[in-house]
């Protein structure tokens, strides 16, 4: 495995065409394009590094998944009143579907879904307390209590939110959040800022990987039935209108950060981070994409 890993690396690395790096977040736009990691975890716990695996960033959207799981644990199914669980074919920040579907979005990855989450989350509790709960959460997963939330990139993000914060007044106005909008915006930005390297983001999937335990610790994080439609849910819905792509290149569920990480789980086999922060049109990982889709022709781990 450790050869597969170097071999893609060392084909990532020459890469001159890397994408673009996200520039709607003044604080991602600062970041060198010419970073590349990844990290497979097998199921048996074994790592395999490539590139600044150790580095941190922002791991964005992918957030969502960690918030999407601790909502499913606190409300089972009804969660699904207030969020679909189809994919949107539109882009991650898009309002056009909310305003012919009552204010529900279409799934719980998309922006507007990932707020209606969020807030879901919040139940009664104040931003700092969900917060908290979050990372301890995504700490638990990791099994790393370094994990924290870039302050820096939560400003940067509050400041240029015109759009979320759209989204979010344009649910209120259905009457579709329980919490006050700026609280479930503060909630989101600072959830959608945590910082993880691919080491850390890879293991914090193994849940997903053993149909809901963590093979290496041995410890549950939910049931089986949940962990396979969470899956479900980022083959179908992860990387927003380029989720077909996705799963027709690479054959995964896998979720995607526009801060260039993706996270993707092959089911009984291994979880997989990977970061290259330069991104496509649709704002999903550019070479991170390539990376995975090499690394499952030279694995066999499509599950198709
Ligand atoms: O709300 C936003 O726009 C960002 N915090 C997250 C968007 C994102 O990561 C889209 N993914 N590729």
């Amino acid at each position: 495995m450790q050869e597969i890993v170097d071999s893609i690396y060392h084909e990532m690395r020459a890469r001159t065409e890397r994408g673009k790096v996200a520039n709607y977040i003044p604080q991602l736009a600062c970041v060198d394009p010419n970073q590349f990691a990844l990290t497979v975890v097998t199921q048996d716990g074994q790592v395999f590094n490539a590139g600044c695996a150790e580095t941190l960033f922002s791991i964005q959207s992918i957030s969502k998944v960690f918030t999407l799981t601790i909502a499913l644990g606190k409300m089972g199914d009804t969660l699904w009143t207030r969020v679909g669980r189809e994919p949107s074919g539109d882009p991650f920040n898009s309002i056009v579907q909310l305003e012919h579907e009552g204010g529900i979005p279409r799934n719980p990855f998309i922006n507007a879904g990932a707020i209606a989450v969020a807030d879901a989350v919040m139940g009664h509790n104040a931003p700092k307390e969900t917060l908290a709960e979050i990372l301890h959460f995504v700490r638990f997963v990791a099994n790393d209590d370094s994990i924290s939330i870039d302050e820096k990139v939560a400003q940067s993000e509050m400041k240029t939110g015109s759009r979320n914060a759209s989204l979010a007044h344009f649910m209120a106005s259905f009457k579709r959040l329980d919490n006050p909008v700026d609280s479930v915006l503060g909630t989101y930005f600072h959830h959608c800022s945590i910082s993880m390297s691919t080491e850390q983001l890879a293991k914090a999937g193994m849940f997903l990987v053993s149909n809901g335990t963590n093979h290496c610790t041995g410890v549950r994080v939910v049931p089986e039935h949940r962990a396979r439609r969470i899956n479900s849910l980022m083959l179908m819905c992860g990387h927003y209108d380029g989720s077909g792509e996705f799963a027709y290149r690479v054959g995964l569920p896998g979720k995607s950060g526009v801060g260039g990480g993706i996270l993707a789980i092959a089911p009984g086999k291994a979880s997989i981070a990977v970061w290259s922060p330069g991104l496509d049109k649709i704002g999903n990982s550019k070479l991170g994409t390539e990376a995975l889709e090499m690394l499952v022709q030279r694995t066999g781990w499509s599950i198709f």
